[in-house]
């Protein structure tokens, strides 16, 4: 049965090469409903200018738009207030403005932990931060499975432990992380900084319960627009960080020698912000929350599911970071014996299938595991059973052509 979202879709009723598409790469990015696109329509139709200070009708509509989806935005993650909402190009853009920002309070000795299972946008900005500091980034490994171990990340947490750099979902093999298990069992004063860019769009995220003092994600993967990602950081520990990028909007006074910082949040929101790009997040949070976007969590579990076990039914097939003892959702990170992940991923692009291949940002992943690279399939709210006996087909007829 196709999923009853699919036909909110516009781009998935579309055919490549006479065939229809089979969209399974929503890892990297998700694909826009329709309400979606015609909200940056009509906004560049009828209410569009910069936004703030503004004295005209335009300006004044803009700015009510843009402080809307901050509002949104809050109450989709539960934040205590819009002022810990932070509008950034991207969820990487928010993970190197807290680590720059971080640069002039950390000292030599401090240790900051990260993983092995990091995308690269929450690991090298730690990286850099540590080298330049002399800090002492401690990684927890993957072990042969590809799975970290919570336990592991509990036991490095030490008294000089300053920030837990990690994810709450990883794009390479969908491991969840019990955050606020991870955060409660260290019982530590250290920050947790998580990086949500996959949590956020298959599970309910709320900051305040997780007690976590940042959060990162990307509007695009979350079936809004590109340009647009989310920085939430507790009120209290903003306010007593630095503004990193500097430039209109974000000051209160400019004098030849020195400036004064705007407030929260505009603080950290230096120059014209992606306005029609915010428009549509607010879009796709209300088209989300009216579909009832949280019915969808188990059934996206099911899917991974069904098509692991079909995966090894199938045979000759690594499947990565997969057992029966830790949660995951909706991505699947595999090859297959002896043939080419790019190989396997351009062959059913033939078929209009559309999975990613590569090292998807995780170098230290593929390094550990000893891959160049993997394929991997990743489910969204469009996605059904029907998309698995596809794929499969046109996985077993590409073996076939490879062989
Ligand atoms: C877990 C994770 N973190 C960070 C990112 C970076 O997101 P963006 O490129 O939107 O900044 C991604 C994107 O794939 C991701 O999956």
């Amino acid at each position: 049965m196709t999923s009853i979202l699919k036909s909110d879709f516009p781009i998935l009723q579309k055919k490549i090469r006479d065939e229809n598409i089979t969209y399974l790469d929503t890892a990297s990015s998700s694909q826009k409903p329709l309400a979606v696109i015609n909200s940056i329509s009509d906004f560049y139709l009828n209410s569009y200018e910069n936004v703030h200070r503004g004295m005209n009708s335009l300006s004044i509509d803009a700015t009510e738009a843009f402080e809307g989806t901050r509002e949104t935005v809050r109450k989709f993650i539960n934040a205590k207030s819009s002022n810990e909402i932070i509008f950034t190009k991207n969820a990487t853009e928010g993970c190197n403005i807290i680590a720059n920002a971080f640069s002039s309070i950390l000292k030599e000795g401090d240790e900051i932990i990260t993983t092995e299972l990091e995308h690269h946008s929450n690991f090298l900005p730690w990286q850099s931060l540590s080298k330049k500091n002399n800090l002492n980034l401690k990684i927890i490994s993957l072990n042969k499975k590809g799975i970290i171990s919570e336990e592991d990340i509990i036991n490095a947490i030490t008294d000089k432990t300053k920030l837990v750099a990690i994810s709450q979902m990883s794009n390479v093999t969908g491991q969840i992380f019990d955050i606020k298990n991870i955060k409660k069992k260290s019982n530590s004063k250290a920050l947790f900084f998580i990086d949500g860019c996959q949590s956020i769009a298959h599970m309910k995220v709320d900051v305040h319960d997780l007690d976590c003092d940042f959060f990162v994600f990307s509007s695009h993967k979350l079936y809004g627009p590109s340009g647009i990602g989310v920085l939430y950081g507790k009120e209290s520990i903003l306010n007593n960080l630095p503004a990193v990028v500097l430039g209109g909007g974000m000051i209160t006074n400019v004098e030849l020698d020195d400036f004064t910082p705007a407030l929260l949040p505009n603080k950290f929101e230096a120059g014209t912000p992606p306005i029609e790009a915010t428009v549509g997040l607010s879009t796709a949070i209300n088209y989300l929350k009216d579909k009832d976007f949280y019915s969808f969590f188990d059934y996206e579990i099911k899917l991974r599911t069904i098509l692991i076990e079909e995966l090894k039914i199938l045979g000759n097939i690594d499947i990565y970071g997969n057992d029966e003892y830790t949660p995951a959702s909706s991505i699947v990170s595999f090859n297959v014996h002896g043939k080419n992940h790019n190989d396997i991923a351009t062959f059913l692009d033939q078929y209009g299938v559309m999975i990613r291949s590569g090292h998807h940002c995780c170098q230290p992943f593929m390094k550990k595991i000893n891959i160049p690279g993997s394929c991997r399939v990743s489910f969204g709210i469009y996605n059904s059973e029907e998309d698995i006996e596809i794929f499969l087909k046109s996985l077993k007829k590409t073996i076939k052509l490879l062989s």
